[in-house]
């Protein structure tokens, strides 16, 4: 039997490529706002122990949410960049009791489309593994490599190029070493397992569905309203 994960959801972006008049993470689709079906996925599975909402601290949207009110999720203040926020709700979970060996997820707020196949298939692929790894899609189309004149440089192997996606899934506390020490460092991380890459890790990548999109730009809204509705 899988034991017990937490989940964080860093959620304190502005979604400045949105260009929406609120943070991506409340934009209304299919009748609810996009964090409320991010987090549904979660919320109805049994292993869930704690879940945390990494929030910008003046946020004045997410108290209006009627999941505002449910025991099963707590608020971090979430920070400058997205791995801040990340360390923040790692940090929330410490304080709700969790230990160093226990699993974490880590998803973005902004990806909404994410099915539960997904994610009990990266549960299954991961809970054995030493280090702990990703949803990740392989590349579908020819890959190039640009020079600065515009220019093909030359064409990339496809067939080990994958895009990163989230939930990510590793052990609480090797997790905040390698976020803590990435950022220390300053070393860009953009996400979770780009910081166990830091600390010579190599997470496991876990073939997941293409259409769990981290939707950032407008044109995004009207996949994901067809989408979600289906
Ligand atoms: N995020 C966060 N804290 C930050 C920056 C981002 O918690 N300081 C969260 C976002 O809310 C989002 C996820 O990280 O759920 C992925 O980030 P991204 O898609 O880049 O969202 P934004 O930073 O909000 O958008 P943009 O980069 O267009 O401004
Ligand atoms: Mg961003």
């Amino acid at each position: 039997m899988f034991e017990q994960f937490w989940v964080v959801i860093p959620a304190a972006g502005v979604g400045s490529r949105m260009r929406a008049d609120r943070p991506k993470q409340y934009l209304q689709v299919a009748g609810r706002t996009i964090i409320e079906h991010t987090l549904d996925c979660f919320l109805g599975h049994s292993r869930l122990r704690q879940l945390v909402v990494s929030l910008a601290v003046d946020d004045p949207y997410w108290p209006k949410l009627s999941c505002a009110s449910d025991p099963r999720i707590c608020r971090a203040d979430g920070g400058g960049e997205r791995a801040d926020s990340v360390l923040a709700g790692l940090h929330r979970l410490f304080e709700l009791g969790a230990s160093d060996e226990d699993w974490v997820l880590v998803h973005d707020a902004a990806r909404p489309n994410l099915s539960r196949q997904d994610l009990d298939r990266l549960l299954a692929q991961v809970q054995g593994d030493p280090v702990g790894g990703l949803l990740a899609v392989p590349a579908r189309d020819t890959l190039k490599r640009a020079g600065a004149d515009g220019r093909v440089e030359e064409t990339i192997d496809r067939s080990v190029i994958w895009q990163a996606f989230t939930p990510q899934m590793f052990r609480l506390g090797m997790l905040q070493h390698a976020l803590a020490g990435a950022l220390e460092a300053g070393v860009a991380i953009t996400d979770e397992a780009s910081a166990l890459e830091w600390a010579g890790h190599r997470p496991k990548l876990v073939e997941g569905r293409a259409d769990n999109l981290k939707v950032t730009r407008p044109e995004d809204l009207r996949w994901l309203e067809q989408h979600l509705q289906r």
